[in-house]
């Protein structure tokens, strides 16, 4: 059987599509391996938000062409973000590149490596299909966490992003489809489904909206939990804050990207919000469901980004209090309107300010996190500590992870006793086990 070795880069929508690739290829008579250097297909799936993310994507391309060396029939992929937005140029800057696919084409990818096989020419495909949703394809298999799309693409054209040009035009999947697909999973042993999409709040097949959608799901999730991503703070209202007090299954945490703690430049990124519309959102939040938690995206060093605007996005950091942040300096992309922008940030500057928020930020991720010492927390088991096979890893409802030593297994609900912090991880032990409550994980 040919073994295919794939890579991916990016963000949890890309995860996922790497399953969707594999089942194809699974379909095709490929097996797949973890080791490159036996592999006969080497697939990188990547991501083109940030130069370095594509830089990265790239090397890797050229690290791994070396090994047509010791085996000439050996075939390179690029597939993804990078493969949508640069196309043939990849062939360029990777010479030896058999394979460039984006996004909407992923069908099509073993017909192309028969057809590749056969004329020995280097292939590359990156149509925008605007009604390519993968919805009739199964996952290959989940494990107890799984992520589920419910939508591809993204309208918002943020000013400084390029995932709109990537993934094409916003388009949602059937309800019916995804609470079908919830059923199952929860039936495979699946405790902790995210619902992904670029901005979910807008989620609408023509009848059911995202509210509808989560109501639907709840129905069916049973002890499942339901979690889901990105939220859109200019789509975020109160509908959703009173859907979430109202469905067991549904997490409370939210992640709901700010950006910027600037109106000014909120609105230069086309973001649609102002730091005070973004604040009443989050204190309505707060108001409506008990204990949730909040984590963010920011951005440093946007164009024309002053001290005095990076102070207020330290500002509203410390304000708010996120329980997590993901940050991020502004990258420059080809084909986006902020690249256009007037005022560039030198890139020491986005860099110093992107340390500063860091080290502000940790001090929060702890102080949050040290207020759980000696409470006790609902924590799903993911599976075992990779340095210390005794301890246990899960995550709260509030999507904190949490190590603990006591007997369990991955699947299983357990009450966590938080002794102490470790670093800025919540350390405990099992006070009980509930079990599973469905049946073992297993294969789709
Ligand atoms: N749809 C999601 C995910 C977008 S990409 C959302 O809207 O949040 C994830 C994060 O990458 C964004 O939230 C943003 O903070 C960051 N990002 C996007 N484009 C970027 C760029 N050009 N430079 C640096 N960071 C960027
Ligand atoms: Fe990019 Fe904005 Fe769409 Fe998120 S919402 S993917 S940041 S354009
Ligand atoms: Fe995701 Fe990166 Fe593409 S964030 S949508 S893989 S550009």
């Amino acid at each position: 059987m040919p073994k295919v070795y794939i890579k991916t880069f990016g963000c949890q929508m890309n995860k996922h599509d790497s399953s969707v690739v594999l089942g194809l290829l699974f379909e095709a008579g490929y097996e797949e391996t973890s080791d490159p250097k036996s592999a006969d297909l080497i697939l990188l799936n990547t991501c083109s938000v940030r130069e370095h993310a594509e830089n990265r994507a790239i090397a890797r391309a050229n690290n791994l062409i070396h090994l047509k060396h010791e085996k000439p029939d050996l075939l390179l992929g690029i597939i993804g973000c990078v493969a949508q937005s640069k196309g043939a140029s990849i062939l360029r800057e990777a010479p030896g590149v058999d394979l460039v696919v984006g996004p909407d084409c992923y069908r099509d990818i073993p017909g192309l490596l028969e057809g590749l096989r056969r004329s020995g020419r280097s292939t590359v495909l990156n149509d925008i299909r605007a009604s390519e949703m993968y919805g009739d394809l199964k996952p290959i298999s989940m494990g107890v966490c799984a992520f589920l799309p419910i939508m591809r693409g993204c309208d918002n054209f943020c000013s400084y992003c390029v995932v709109p040009q990537t993934r094409g035009r916003e388009r949602s999947r059937p309800a019916e489809e995804i609470v079908t697909e919830v059923g199952r999973l929860t039936e495979c042993g699946t405790r902790d489904i995210t619902l992904i999409g670029q901005n979910v709040n807008s989620y609408q097949d023509g009848e059911t909206d995202f509210c509808g959608l989560l109501r639907r799901v709840d129905q069916v999730a049973g002890t499942t939990r339901i979690r889901f991503t990105t939220s859109h703070p200019r789509d975020f209202g109160e509908d959703l804050v009173a859907t979430m007090q109202e469905c067991e299954s549904v997490c409370e945490h939210v992640h709901l990207p700010l950006q910027s703690g600037s109106s000014r430049i909120l609105e230069l990124m086309n973001r649609g919000y102002g730091f005070e519309d973004y604040l009443r959102k989050v204190e309505a939040a707060r108001r409506g469901i008990e204990g949730v938690a909040f984590s963010t995206d920011l951005l440093v060093g946007f164009p024309g980004e002053t001290e005095y605007d990076f102070l207020l996005t330290l500002s509203a950091v410390v304000k708010i209090g996120f329980d997590f942040a993901y940050m991020f300096a502004y990258s420059p992309r080809d084909g986006t309107r902020a690249s256009t922008l007037e005022g560039e940030v030198p890139y020491e500057i986005r860099h110093e300010r992107l340390k500063r928020l860091i080290s502000t930020q940790n001090r929060i991720t702890a102080e949050k996190n040290r207020s759980l010492v000696s409470t006790v927390t609902e924590v799903l088991v993911e599976g075992c500590s990779s340095r210390k096979p005794e301890e246990k890893v899960g995550r709260s409802r509030t999507n904190k992870s949490v190590v603990f030593r006591g007997d369990a297994d991955p699947g299983d609900l357990v009450s966590v006793e938080i002794e102490e912090l470790r670093g800025w991880t919540p350390y405990g032990r099992i006070l009980e086990n509930r079990g599973k409550g469905a049946a073992d994980v297993g294969h789709l």
